[in-house]
């Protein structure tokens, strides 16, 4: 007898795990002592945490704290962190009862969804776009509407946009900087995005995981131009903490309730240690920002690089660590283009469809958090490579 499967096992996979395992396979495949696969798939830094993160967890684990379940609304102590970080980069008071600890940004859509939306609600976003927002609201059973954005917006969804979906919709996803394109709403942008959803009843969820990873442009947070906004937030890129699954959210009043409910029943807390080394990170100013300054010189060299390998349609590349690239005069296939990539010049990147599941076959992600030689070397594989 075939048991009822429920709408969330239909989720797609996160196409990118399954480049990184075929990147994993030739790099097992090669010859020891030869030249070794780049990646340039991953979206997380090779750097690991902050020494002084590290010194952090190690002393609470020597300490003896039994480093239990916390609040769900996560440490105190983090939070008051986390209020000064917006006061020290954003000069923004944000009252402590409206920040919420999550497990990684990722586990703070869920509870922005589900507190915000309902079943078959209409959520915005502008493709090309980060996977699993569209995924989680899809398992959600929450409709995702496509906004398909272009150079001439830099990737980026407009008011313009906006007005013309009829009805409006329940909410709007957004990123600055993004992934996959790296690049920014610039602050007068985000700011008329925020006055029009707070105009037309929509409520704003600004990604703002990529904050301190922009070379361009001021960064602003949604925070300061909306009551109304959730900021989703985490340690995983300017702190370069991914594995410690450690995030945040800074919430509207009126959802600050209905999350901590929703954390209590679905997570009971982020994990203790992680929200130990997550606050002594912020003390870590100097390697933070000398992770930035490599992410820049390698973003300069690839600018450099790629047009003259044959990739000359790239995106601006304002932030984050990431390149999108026009390939649609080399292929139309990037799933094949990038597997043609890795088999022949050893270089993992991703397919553009996993972010745009109409156009991206003609896009493929670079991303350049890896060892600078490697972006270096990269550049000279290409070279070679029509
Ligand atoms: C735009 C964006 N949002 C959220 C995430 C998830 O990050 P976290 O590690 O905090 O769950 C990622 C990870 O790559 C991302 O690129």
């Amino acid at each position: 007898m075939a048991l009822k499967i429920g709408r969330g096992a239909s989720a797609p996979p996160f196409l990118v795990m399954d480049v990184i395992a075929a990147a994993n396979a030739r790099q097992a495949a090669l010859p020891p002592g030869g030249p070794a696969v780049i990646r340039m798939e991953v979206g997380q830094p090779g750097t690991g945490a902050p020494a002084g993160a590290l010194a952090a967890a190690a002393a609470a684990l020597r300490s003896g704290e039994p480093l239990g379940y916390t609040e769900a609304l996560g440490r105190r102590s983090l939070r008051e962190r986390i209020v000064a970080h917006y006061r020290d980069w954003y000069g923004l008071v944000v009252p402590i009862e409206r920040v919420a600890i999550t497990v990684g940004a990722s586990g703070g859509f869920p509870l922005a969804f589900l507190a915000a939306f309902d079943p078959g609600d209409r959520v915005a976003l502008a493709a090309p776009f980060y996977p699993p927002y569209v995924n989680i609201l899809t398992a959600l059973g929450i409709q995702p509407v496509i906004l398909e954005a272009g150079p001439d917006t830099r990737f980026q969804p407009t008011v313009a946009m906006l007005e013309r979906l009829d009805p409006p919709p329940d909410g709007l996803v957004v990123a600055s900087p993004c992934n996959p394109a790296g690049t920014m709403l610039h602050p007068e942008e985000l700011a008329a995005i925020a006055a029009w959803c707070d105009g037309a009843g929509v409520r704003l969820i600004s990604d703002e995981i990529y904050h301190g990873l922009h070379y361009t442009s001021a960064v602003a947070t949604a925070a300061a131009l909306s009551q109304h906004a959730v900021v989703v937030n985490s340690f995983s890129k300017y702190f370069s903490m991914t594995g410690w699954r450690v995030g945040w959210l800074v919430l509207p009043e009126d959802l600050v309730r209905p999350v901590e409910c929703l954390a209590q029943n679905l997570f009971i807390s982020a994990p203790h240690i992680s929200q130990v080394a997550a606050e002594a990170a912020f003390d870590c100013g100097a390697e933070l920002q000398a992770n930035v300054a490599r992410y820049r010189r390698a973003r300069e060299l690839l600018l450099r690089g790629l047009p003259e390998a044959g990739f000359a349609r790239l995106s601006p590349a304002e932030g984050a660590f990431y390149l999108f690239a026009d390939i649609g005069e080399r292929s139309n296939d990037s799933v094949q283009f990038c597997a043609r990539m890795l088999a022949e010049v050893g270089i993992a990147s991703t397919p553009g469809v996993d972010f745009d599941r109409r156009r991206g076959n003609r896009f493929i992600r670079f991303s350049y958090c890896g060892p600078e030689a490697d972006m270096a070397e990269a550049a000279e594989r290409l070279r070679s490579w029509r």
